[in-house]
């Protein structure tokens, strides 16, 4: 049997920390941590996690604004919306939440984010920081920090000699992620939808990371005795037996058949999903700290 990880519980700790952080630093400069996010068009599910985003930043203290602004924005608006908050000395961290509407070029926006003020970790100075190994002057992506916090819980911070799998390469998880685990000394495998065998790498794996958005695609056979299962994956899918037309959330695992092969899992929901919040909230943290030339706090 494994050890099922709670991110809810992981993650409420790191939420208490960082408001001790958030009103330390209430205390000694006299204003509030600042974090801003912007959000483009109707998309419900953007709109529910900028909402919990913006719920959290005030639990923890933040001055946490929102711009919502409508489908129709233009790139040049969202470029000006961008600028006039990097010039705003109240605000220490931006969020642009993804997707965009089809018509954007998010790149740009993105990349037109200060570097110290992007808490999502996406601006490629963040990026090429993380990548060489500059752990201290950057900031991670919060999902990929979350979930390497998680691995740190069951295995400490030297994973030398370990074998870690990434399945999934996007910026926003799987490339990060692996420069993680390799930063901790890790043995790292990336895979992909182009990847042969999965199954058979995935089987090496002591530390195994799944972040494809394919429904319970990794199997108890894919699972290597006593692995660390991480499962990135928030797919809906239908759920007959809750009653008609009923969805379920379900990760990229297979989580019934694998969890009693694994030694310590992450459950979807409760797994990974809590820890990107309070992740994001960490990093605004560090931009704030940073920003009024403090050492930030670690988390
Ligand atoms: N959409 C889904 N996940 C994320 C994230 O981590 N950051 C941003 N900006 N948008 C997202």
């Amino acid at each position: 049997m494994a050890t099922v990880i709670d991110g809810k519980q992981v993650a409420a700790s790191v939420i208490e920390a960082i408001k001790a952080s958030s009103d330390a630093f209430k205390k000694e400069t006299g204003d509030k941590i600042g974090l801003a996010v912007v959000i483009v068009g109707e998309d419900p599910a953007s709109h529910a996690y900028v909402t919990s985003k913006g719920k959290m930043a005030k639990e923890c203290g933040f001055n946490s604004i929102q711009h919502t602004l409508p489908e129709d924005t233009t790139q040049q608006d969202l470029l000006s919306l961008v600028a006039t908050l990097n010039n705003d000395a109240s605000i220490h961290g931006i969020l642009v939440q993804l997707p965009l509407p089809k018509h954007f070029d998010s790149d740009a926006i993105i990349q037109s984010i200060l570097p110290q003020k992007d808490v999502d970790g996406l601006h490629i100075v963040n990026a090429g920081k993380l990548a060489t190994g500059d752990l201290e002057t950057g900031l991670i992506s919060c999902t990929p920090a979350g979930s390497m916090l998680l691995v740190r819980r069951i295995h400490g911070d030297d994973l030398s000699g370990l074998n870690a799998l990434v399945i999934g390469r996007s910026n926003l998880f799987g490339k990060p992620m692996a420069q993680l685990l390799l930063n901790a000394n890790a043995t790292v495998t990336m895979a992909h939808s182009r990847s042969r065998d999965l199954p058979a790498l995935a089987r090496q794996a002591d530390i195994l990371v799944a972040a494809v958005g394919r429904p319970e695609m990794v199997k108890a056979d894919w699972v290597k005795d006593g692995a660390t299962v991480i499962d990135v994956g928030i797919n809906r899918v239908p759920a007959p037996e809750k009653g008609e037309g009923k969805n379920k959330l379900v990760g990229d695992v297979a989580f019934a058949e694998c969890e009693p092969k694994a030694g310590a899992i992450t459950p979807v929901p409760g797994g990974v999903g809590p820890m990107t919040i309070a992740m994001l909230m960490a990093n605004t943290v560090i931009t704030a700290y940073r920003c009024a030339g403090k050492v930030a706090p670690k988390f």
